[in-house]
């Protein structure tokens, strides 16, 4: 089940000219002092790009824009018939918020902006966006910057409806960018960077947002190592026997439950020329679906763990922009995947787990289920050899506690937690370094084995803190490591809002894009 594609192209004409459906213009609100050309104080400032627009309506536009509501909040859509003043018949206005001082608009705010837009246009086939872009060195970051928020803010997922939806408005096929020059090859190789992280990133969203009984660990995996063999990377797919004679036992102990047997997908991307001979590895939860097992979860919102998968999800999507990116620097992605299930073959609590590193776990909690695939396969990373091993997982509802919806938690070595700060920064997807106190392992200690796979007492407290403790167990002292925990921005069960649709995220898949590209330029 995939979504349906939107293309994208660079014009520099003039906007107010163009044969489109509809032109997309910036205006920012203004709280501070008159604005004397182009509306009244303390409302309406049109952004830059929407200049010959503004003059084909004769200066009215502000006016005319505030008339219908327009405030220049960040994500509003005011659409506007031009009747005959411009050759596009529709003008949208999308809200930038306040104008920043001295400088274009900040990357996630154009972002948002072109996919709120896009978004609200659905049904409408070709689309311009002339939004403020700055003509210095920040120029390749904004344009990028719309590229994405434009591709995915024009994501939908098919769906499973049987009937044709007459209401439904097909999402904007066809997206245009106004540039200074369409033929500038910096602008070009920006939207050919944006069309393969966008195309991953809605990737990983159709996986996430398909139904867990299309996509338990089989088919995710034949799914995932399809789409990587197409996009030229090397695939290894462990079934179940493999795993168990390859002593995987957190894998398979959570596998066992399930009619679906567990899987490792390991996705290889080798780089054809010189490289700085850094390694990466990039590591996935693929709970294709989390009942909680033994330890069984409420009924109520259980449906939303469907998005368990959310981490391998990224890992793959991300995997296949770098097969296109073609980075400088060798990376390989792990994919465990299992479905947690209760059953009479279940894993449950009490069982001591050994784990591919050798190391033994006590199960007190089979809900607890992500840590122990991933443990697994970050002890794999490990024995492959690598230098930075990047993991991220729905871990624990302990992130959404503490950093809500919106900011991943990153545990791991401190000056890697801080470069994927950098990196989510820099791509718009926050994420929020945390730690990993010496007393929260110690609740760890186990009567029995080497590590309890919770606190022992089964206290919460720290409990997203208790994940990354845990994992560090896993990643061998010469390996700079990062968990990044998604379990609340990995997947939107509000209304849309900017770039993001409702289900997947596909959460951090340009993050991990981008921090291989760090890795790649500066080691
Ligand atoms: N997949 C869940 C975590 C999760 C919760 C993701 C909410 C997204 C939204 C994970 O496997 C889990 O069940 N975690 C438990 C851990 C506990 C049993 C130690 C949790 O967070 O309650
Ligand atoms: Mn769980
Ligand atoms: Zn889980």
């Amino acid at each position: 089940m995939t979504s349906s594609s939107t293309t994208l192209s660079l014009v520099d004409t003039d906007p107010a000219e163009l044969a489109v459906d509809a032109i997309v213009i910036g205006v920012h609100s203004q709280t501070t002092g008159p604005d004397a050309t182009s509306g009244p104080a303390g409302t309406l400032l049109l952004a830059d790009g929407a200049e010959s627009i503004a003059a084909a309506f004769d200066g009215k536009l502000t006016a005319t824009l505030a008339l219908l509501g327009a405030t220049g909040g960040p994500g509003e859509v005011i659409k506007l018939a031009t009747l005959g003043t411009v050759t596009a018949p529709l003008v949208v206005a999308v809200g930038l918020g306040p104008e920043p001082t001295g400088a274009a608009p900040a990357p996630e705010t154009l972002r948002r902006a072109a996919g709120a837009a896009v978004r609200a246009l659905a049904g409408a086939p070709r689309v311009a966006l002339s939004l403020p872009l700055p003509d210095d060195a920040d120029a390749p970051a904004a344009l990028r910057a719309v590229a994405e928020g434009a591709l995915l803010g024009g994501y939908r997922f098919a769906g499973y409806k049987t009937k044709p939806q007459p209401t439904r408005r097909e999402p904007v096929a066809e997206v245009l960018i106004a540039v200074p020059d369409a033929a500038d090859a910096t602008a070009r190789a920006e939207v050919d960077r944006a069309t393969a992280v966008a195309g991953a990133v809605r990737t990983s969203r159709d996986w996430v947002n398909t139904a867990p009984n299309e996509l338990r660990p089989p088919a995710f995996a034949e799914a995932v190592a399809t789409a990587a063999r197409a996009a030229g990377l090397d695939v290894e797919v462990l079934d179940e026997e493999q795993l168990r004679a390859g002593g995987y036992g957190g894998i398979t102990a959570v596998g066992q439950g399930s009619e679906a047997p567990p899987r490792l997908v390991k996705l290889t991307w080798t780089p054809q020329g010189g490289t700085n001979g850094k390694r990466v590895a990039l590591v996935g939860k693929g709970i294709t679906f989390d009942t909680g097992g033994i330890s069984i979860k409420p009924a109520q919102g259980m449906w939303e763990m469907k998005s368990d998968m959310a981490g391998a999800a990224a890992v793959g999507a991300a995997m296949l922009a770098i097969a296109a990116l073609k980075p400088a620097v060798a990376v390989t992605g792990y994919l465990p995947m299992a479905e947690n299930m209760p059953s009479g073959t279940s894993y449950r609590p009490g069982d001591v787990v050994t784990m591919f590193n050798g190391k033994r776990v006590e199960v007190l909690n089979t809900d607890a289920e992500g840590r122990m695939i991933l443990g697994d396969a970050m002890a794999r990373a490990c024995a492959d050899g690598t230098d930075y091993l990047f993991e991220t997982s729905t871990l624990t509802g302990g992130q959404v506690i503490a950093l809500g919806k919106r900011i991943s938690g990153v545990m791991g070595t401190p000056e890697l937690c801080e470069r994927v700060k950098v990196a989510g920064d820099t791509v718009g997807e926050p994420a929020w370094p945390m730690p990993l106190p010496d007393d929260v392992r110690k609740g760890m200690d186990s009567d029995v084995a080497d590590i309890s796979q919770v606190n022992a007492g089964m206290d919460r407290a720290g409990h997203m803190l208790q994940g990354g403790v845990f994992l560090r167990e896993f990643v061998t002292d010469d390996v700079a490591w990062a968990h990044i925990d998604i379990a609340g921005p990995g997947y939107h069960s509000g209304e849309p809002t900017g770039y993001w649709t409702k289900g997947g995220t596909g959460v951090p898949v340009r993050t991990l894009v981008q921090l291989v590209e760090d890795v790649a330029a500066n080691g």
